[in-house]
């Protein structure tokens, strides 16, 4: 084969092993902090990935050095057939973890299939343990829903089971503490994440609350609470409180990012190859596959764009003035 060694690593010899793939635009729910509130237009179905291009680039991808691949959206569970994606996926040889972050409206229902269809960890999001103040932020109801999707995949045995907490200030950081508590008995790693600002949200320096913060909410209150050994590649900082059985975590990408060991490179629903969250740099693989190109043509586009990732993103200022597309259509 032709190809270069070591595609994924980029100019400042960081190796990409982690890929999140967007499979579809759609959400079912309405979050503030995701999109905007205009809403987003839908795109025809013909420009998203069919599941025949999925899976070719992640064998592709897998094949130079991907071993952990995770399903975004919108919110993938509502792509149709997704059971049947991800039991595709799961055979790549060479997938060590195949995730996925859902808001768990529908997950009761697909739980099963997808446990035995090869998904191996779950994230699910949810800012909010009061029902009301949930219809406040997704514009949708479901609380009990999720609460349930999150309860029956702990039980399935998913350990930890992650939540995904954004912190807005007025919102709901008056919770912070009660989402603490739920990890007494329960094997959840509550992420706890800072407000980021995305094309079409409402994001506000007011409304921001930094991890170092939120840190101090939870001390005042658990004055015991632990730092935990972080991987190489963790984009969250892990604390627990002694003797819990869950832990929570912090996402700082604004007041503390990780850019210097960051391993992700994102495909969005449409086939887009985004090397950086808050990069507009795109390039379509969607484009140069239907244009019959053959994968040694697509490692070079891969190995170009993969080249041009910056060191390190900008400041969140800079960020909110910039014209990054919505969350929906990146995937978290
Ligand atoms: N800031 C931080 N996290 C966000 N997410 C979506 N929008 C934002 C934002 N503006 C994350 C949430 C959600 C996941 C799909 O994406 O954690 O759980
Ligand atoms: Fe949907 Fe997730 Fe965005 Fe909420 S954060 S609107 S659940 S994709």
């Amino acid at each position: 084969m032709s190809h270069s060694p070591d595609i994924l690593t980029d100019g400042f010899g960081r190796r990409h092993t982690y890929l999140r793939i967007s499979v579809t635009e759609r959400c079912n729910l309405r979050c503030t902090y995701c999109m905007p509130a205009e809403g987003i237009e839908l795109r025809p179905r013909e420009e998203m990935l069919t599941f025949e291009e999925i899976v070719r680039l992640a064998r592709l991808f897998v094949s130079e050095g991907i071993t952990k691949i995770r399903l975004t959206g919108g919110e993938p569970l509502i792509r149709r057939d997704i059971e049947e994606l991800t039991r595709r996926l799961a055979k790549i040889e060479g997938i060590e973890a195949l995730a996925i972050t859902t808001n768990g409206l529908v997950l009761p229902r697909k739980l099963d299939a997808l446990q035995k269809a090869g998904i191996t960890h779950f994230n699910i999001s949810l800012d909010t343990l009061r029902p009301e103040r949930f219809r406040d932020i997704t514009l949708r109801g479901g609380f009990e829903t999720v609460i349930e999707a999150i309860e029956m995949t702990a039980a399935s045995g998913y350990d930890p089971v992650k939540i995904n907490c954004v912190v807005q200030r007025g919102f709901n950081e008056d919770e912070i503490t009660d989402f603490v508590a739920w990890t007494e008995h329960m094997p959840l790693e509550i992420r706890f994440i800072e407000y980021m600002p995305f094309g079409g949200n409402e994001w506000a320096d007011s409304l921001f609350i930094s991890y170092s913060e939120m840190l101090d909410t939870i001390r005042s209150s658990y004055p015991t609470l632990q730092r935990l050994v972080n991987g190489p590649n963790d984009t969250s900082k892990t604390y627990a409180v002694p003797g819990y059985r869950g832990r929570i975590g912090f996402i700082s990408s604004m007041s503390e990012h990780f850019c210097a060991s960051c391993n992700r490179l994102r495909i969005t629903a449409d086939g887009n190859l985004k090397v950086c969250l808050f990069g507009s740099n795109e390039i379509s693989l969607r484009d140069a596959i239907r244009s019959g190109a053959t994968d040694d043509e697509l490692r070079p586009l891969i190995a170009a764009a993969v080249s041009r990732k910056k060191a390190s993103h900008d400041g969140m200022y800079e960020i909110s003035r910039s014209d990054n597309r919505p969350m929906i259509l990146i995937g978290g």
